[in-house]
């Protein structure tokens, strides 16, 4: 398996090289790309590190050497947002460097695994999807929002709020990656029950725990090692699902024929050609189904924007 960190020198970047050199399989390929010119730099500091994954980096304005042969590629590349600032304000500078970087993807590696990290992930998912259309490459079982950090926010919240082993708490988290977006199904957890008020402060936690850690570094960035903890798990999922590995689900922003919006986060079944299946969401209570009826407007405004933007 050949894995392409695209944004490799930046914060979520550098976490999540670290965790794939030390977690990708036996006789893998981890390719750094970033346009700062320390890559390569970064690159040899993992080599060091004794795991059979061969690390190769790459600098400058053009991805295409760190693409050659991926089968995944994980976008962490752009700007981060600073205190008072929503995610949608990031729209400006990364919506070019996605739709650059992904011009370059639909070229070289068009029929890889591709995960979105980089922010307004509502609208640069469907900036990626508009650039491999017009490359007549588009498949949509291989483009996915990275919405895991919104995954394990739940989980860690969750736990810490009713005792519990975070390794035993599950929780599906739908919609988009964006404040009222994001929508954990609290009313699904095993084993845990909520009163209302629980609901509503655990619901607004996870919806804000993106702010939470840009206004505690105070101007020095956003989520950065959370999230590459996140992205790694999304990544090695689906290198399990590429190699065949069964019962791979994630939740992730997909295209998946939802009847909410043309792209929205729920489980999906991962294999050897990305979405195996989009698996339903399941029973929902009433707070969630008018939390998940309110986003909409919102979330398809956010798409909207990405398919103009390239438009
Ligand atoms: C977050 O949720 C960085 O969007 C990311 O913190």
């Amino acid at each position: 398996m050949k894995v392409a960190v695209l944004g490799a020198a930046g914060g979520i970047g550098q976490a999540l090289a670290l965790l794939l050199k030390t977690q990708l399989p036996a006789g893998s390929k981890l390719s750094l790309y970033d346009i700062a010119p320390v890559t390569p730099g970064v690159a040899v500091d993992l080599s060091h590190i004794p795991t059979d994954v061969e690390v190769k980096g790459f600098a400058g304005e053009d991805p295409t050497a760190a693409l050659v042969d991926a089968d995944v590629v994980l976008m962490s590349a752009g700007v981060a947002r600073k205190p008072g600032m929503d995610r949608s304000d990031l729209f400006n500078i990364n919506a070019g460097i996605v739709r650059n970087l992904m011009e370059k993807v639909a070229v070289t590696c068009p029929k890889a695994l591709v995960g979105i990290i980089t922010n307004p992930v509502n609208t640069t998912v469907a900036i990626a999807a508009e650039v491999l259309k017009n490359a007549g490459v588009y498949d949509k079982n291989r483009l996915f929002g990275i919405t895991t950090l919104d995954v394990i926010r739940s989980e860690t919240f969750i736990a810490e709020l009713k005792g519990l082993n975070v390794a035993d708490v599950k929780v599906n988290v739908i919609g988009g990656h964006s404040g009222v977006t994001i929508l954990p199904l609290l009313s699904q957890v095993e084993g845990v029950t909520f009163t209302d008020e629980e609901v509503a402060a655990m619901t607004t936690r996870i919806q804000n725990a993106g702010t939470e850690v840009v206004e505690a570094k105070a101007g020095g960035g956003s989520a950065t090692l959370s999230m590459g903890q996140a992205a790694c798990r999304f990544g090695l999922s689906l290198v399990r699902g590429l190699q065949g590995e069964a019962n791979i689900v994630e939740c992730a922003y997909v295209d998946g024929g939802s009847e909410h919006a043309e792209f929205f986060a729920q489980p999906v079944l991962l294999g050897k050609n990305g979405v195996e299946k989009v698996l339903p969401y399941g029973e929902i209570s009433v707070f969630e189904a008018n939390a998940r009826d309110a986003m909409l407007d919102t979330l398809k405004g956010d798409i909207k924007l990405g398919v103009e933007f390239v438009k």
